[in-house]
């Protein structure tokens, strides 16, 4: 007797956006987990840690940005400078300095990247990372508005990009499906090398609490 049960649709494949924040999520919970960012989201934040945030995050950006943004330029074989625009995307460092200017600091001594460069797929899913930490930068705006005094001083790199911040993300994520359809990137490589960059990151915010235990 033939079976009456229906044959199954396969399950659908998530966006790649969706499989990067789930694969990143553990990551993400670790760095929100760090002792600068618990001080940076707790109550009895100071003027102090927000600025030891912004120096390490401008050591952040300006050690990661400048190779991946380097790689972006395989996309589509144009010149370097010109790919970042096709993924809607611009570099976060200057702004960060502007912001470490409003409080009369220094741009920070950047470590020397030791790494290999990347490849597109990690430069893709390094962005991911980069990018993305303007969603929760809003949150956490929010939150030192509230503690610190509104206007923020120097809160560009949290603000980056302001009433947009969603439409960004929405046209960021498009974007990435759309390398995908192409078959410009691989998925599973793009995922890797996220949580790779991730773990960069967790390591060079590390140095903040390093810092602030040796204050
Ligand atoms: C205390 C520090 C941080 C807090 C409180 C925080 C909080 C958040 C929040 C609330 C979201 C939005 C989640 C949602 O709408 O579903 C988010 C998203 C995200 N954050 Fe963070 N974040 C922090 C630090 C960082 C850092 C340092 C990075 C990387 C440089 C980062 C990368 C991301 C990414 C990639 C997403 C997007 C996830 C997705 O929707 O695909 N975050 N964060």
């Amino acid at each position: 007797m033939p079976s009456l049960t229906p044959p199954r649709s396969p399950e659908p494949t998530p966006s790649l956006i969706v499989a990067l924040r789930l694969a990143t999520a553990p990551i993400h919970e670790a760095v929100e987990r760090l002792p600068g960012m618990v001080r940076l989201t707790g109550p009895d934040v100071t003027l102090a840690d927000y600025r030891r945030y912004l120096s390490t995050m401008a050591q952040v950006y300006g050690t990661l940005e400048p190779p991946l943004y380097a790689a972006l330029g395989a996309l589509c074989g144009g010149p370097a400078s010109t790919r970042p625009v096709t993924l809607g995307l611009r570099p976060k460092y200057p702004v960060l300095c502007a912001d470490l200017a409003a409080h009369s600091l220094a741009p920070p001594r950047l470590a020397r990247d030791e790494q290999a460069p990347p490849d597109l797929n990690t430069a893709v899913g390094g962005l991911y990372v980069l990018e993305g930490s303007t969603i929760g930068g809003r949150v956490v705006a929010r939150h030192l508005r509230k503690c610190l005094g509104d206007p923020l001083p120097g809160g560009g790199f949290l603000d980056f990009h302001g009433d947009q911040a969603s439409a960004h993300w929405k046209g960021f994520g498009l974007a990435l499906e759309g390398l995908r359809a192409e078959g410009l990137v691989d998925a599973e490589q793009v995922i890797a090398g996220a949580c790779t960059v991730f773990r960069r990151v967790y390591a060079l915010l590390a140095t903040m609490d390093q810092a602030g235990s040796d204050a």
